[in-house]
């Protein structure tokens, strides 16, 4: 899998690219993440690649062409599945969607900055807008990095232990139970029972019953869905 990130500011993003799981991916050929400077597209003596909005108003507006001119260059290079934009009015981020995206070859993430993007290129070049939460950031680098990196570790291979992807919260509209590890009792404080009688079908069913329980009582709203 293949994916672009465009950004005002992508010196932000290398350090982490190089430093998590995702520099594994990479190594491995399962995950190419290529950081593209928006500025380097921008035909402005200066470089800049926002302007003032038409109409008037406070903040200034990510222009069209140095965005476009980028885009395009990585379109002549291969098929895009998806042109991503991170906006806080996107739609909201969640398990199923980084599912779906994982399964993509090639994806563009448009890192929002200012007021925003010119609205036409939402309009005719953007196909995916999305939201980390409800609520605003200076930037959509770190949205794209929570993005990518949550796609990433669903890439086979990229984690070490293959089935922990799986088990992970919210596969499968559920928290996932409490995990402990050794020792056993440090200072009085006890791990169940349970957990340590080798007793393989009683541990899942227990923690199937702590993730139910979890969920009940911290997501009760996950429970609800499909
Ligand atoms: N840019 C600023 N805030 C954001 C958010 N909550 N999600 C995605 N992109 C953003």
């Amino acid at each position: 899998m293949r994916i672009d990130i465009l950004s005002a500011v992508p010196d932000l993003l290398q350090s982490f690219f190089e430093h998590s799981i995702l520099k594994r991916a990479n190594e491995r050929n399962l995950l190419e993440v290529h950081l593209h400077n928006l500025h380097d597209y921008s035909a402005k003596k200066f470089k800049q690649i926002d302007d003032y909005q038409f109409g008037g108003g406070a903040g200034m507006v990510m222009c069209i062409e140095p965005i476009l001119k980028c885009i395009e260059s990585l379109q002549k290079e291969r098929r895009y599945d998806e042109i991503i934009f991170t906006t806080p009015d996107g739609e909201l981020l969640e398990q199923k969607m980084v599912n779906t995206l994982s399964l993509k070859e090639n994806i563009i993430i448009l890192c929002g900055h200012y007021k925003g993007i010119d609205e036409r290129l939402r309009e005719h070049i953007i196909t995916k807008e999305i939201s980390i939460g409800s609520y605003v950031l200076s930037g959509g680098e770190l949205p794209a990095a929570i993005i990518v990196d949550a796609i990433g570790r669903l890439i086979p291979g990229v984690l070490n232990d293959e089935t922990s992807a799986l088990s992970d919260s919210f596969q499968d509209n559920m928290l996932a139970p409490p995990v402990y590890t050794r020792p056993a009792d440090y200072n009085g404080w006890k791990v169940p029972e349970i957990l340590l009688s080798g007793h393989e079908k009683k541990i899942e069913e227990w923690r199937n019953q702590q993730a139910l329980e979890r969920t009940k009582q911290r997501r009760p709203d996950l429970l609800q869905n499909d």
